[in-house]
């Protein structure tokens, strides 16, 4: 097993109320590092701190404005005194058909997927350039950023613009020793059960084509944030990461793999007999 020690580090981490980013507060908080946890969500938000009193200090706040991030990253410096490490993984995936997709929500998504990342991004960077050791700062993609899936629209382009927009910025924070990635999960198991009939439906026949025939979990993903996060990836910056199970390469292999094709030989090329 891995193990990762972040004593004397701070870290911001949003979307802490739920699925990875509670998983991701969890694990710094293990590995002794003092958090930020950041959500819209307050209740949600107050569960994922109650097991940590003294090392995670939540503030519930909104990624999508000026004044949120300015919140957010001004509470990690205010509470703990420092700001090491930010993890972006707040984000919205509603789905809709291109031809019913809503206006509101096309902007919704864009203002927390895309805007958010960006405000979060630079607030966080403003605060480690000034302390002047460097830092890390990991932004939140997904698979579905590389293949039509319908209903994506504005949550896989908005995704898609994460990783645009972290190349950019892993490139203008190298100078600062300021470290950027982009992690892209696949699918994986974070939404409260019991699940939506048709939403269960969909997954139940998606799973078995994925390459592992099974979701990942939110630890899966925590562990790679917390590599970037760490000193063994202290030459990695502007890379987009897949945490995926393969999905992303293919699907299963349904049955016995054989040449269909019995036609030739394909040594000699001559015809079978
Ligand atoms: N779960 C998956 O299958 C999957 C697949 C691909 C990518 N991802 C990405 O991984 C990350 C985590 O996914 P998840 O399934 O744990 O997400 P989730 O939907 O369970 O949690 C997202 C959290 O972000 C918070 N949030 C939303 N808008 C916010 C805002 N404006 N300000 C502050 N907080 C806000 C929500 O309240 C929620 O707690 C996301 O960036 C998502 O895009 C997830």
């Amino acid at each position: 097993m891995v193990t990762y020690d972040f004593k004397g580090q701070v870290a911001i981490v949003t979307g802490a109320a739920r699925g990875v980013g509670r998983t991701i507060v969890n694990g710094f908080a293990a590995a002794g590092a003092r958090v930020l946890a950041a959500d819209r969500d307050e209740a949600g938000l107050r569960d994922t701190c109650r097991p940590h009193e003294k090392s995670v200090r939540a503030v519930v706040a909104d990624i999508s404005s000026p004044q949120g991030a300015g919140a957010i990253t001004g509470a990690a410096v205010e509470h703990f005194g420092q700001l090491d490490i930010c993890v972006n993984d707040a984000a919205v995936a509603p789905h809709a058909s291109l031809l019913d997709e809503r206006v509101e929500v096309w902007d919704k998504v864009y203002a927390v997927n895309c805007r958010g990342t960006f405000l979060m991004t630079q607030c966080a960077a403003r605060i480690m350039i000034k302390q002047g050791r460097g830092g890390r700062i990991i932004n939140f993609s997904s698979g579905v950023t590389r293949r039509g899936s319908p209903g994506a629209a504005a949550y896989a382009s908005s995704r898609a613009a994460v990783e645009s927009f972290s190349r950019v910025a892993a490139i203008e924070l190298a100078p600062y020793n300021i470290l950027l990635n982009t992690v892209s999960p696949g699918l994986i198991d974070t939404q409260p059960k019991p699940l939506p009939s048709g939403m269960a439906a969909r997954l139940g026949s998606r799973i078995p084509t994925l390459p592992l025939a099974r979701p990942g979990t939110p630890e899966e993903v925590a562990n790679l944030v917390f590599w970037l996060s760490s000193s063994a990836s202290s030459y990695v910056t502007g890379a987009v990461y897949t945490v995926d199970g393969g999905s992303g390469v293919g699907t299963r292999p349904s049955g016995q793999i054989v040449d269909d094709d019995v036609r030739y030989d394909w040594v000699t090329g001559k015809a079978s007999q």
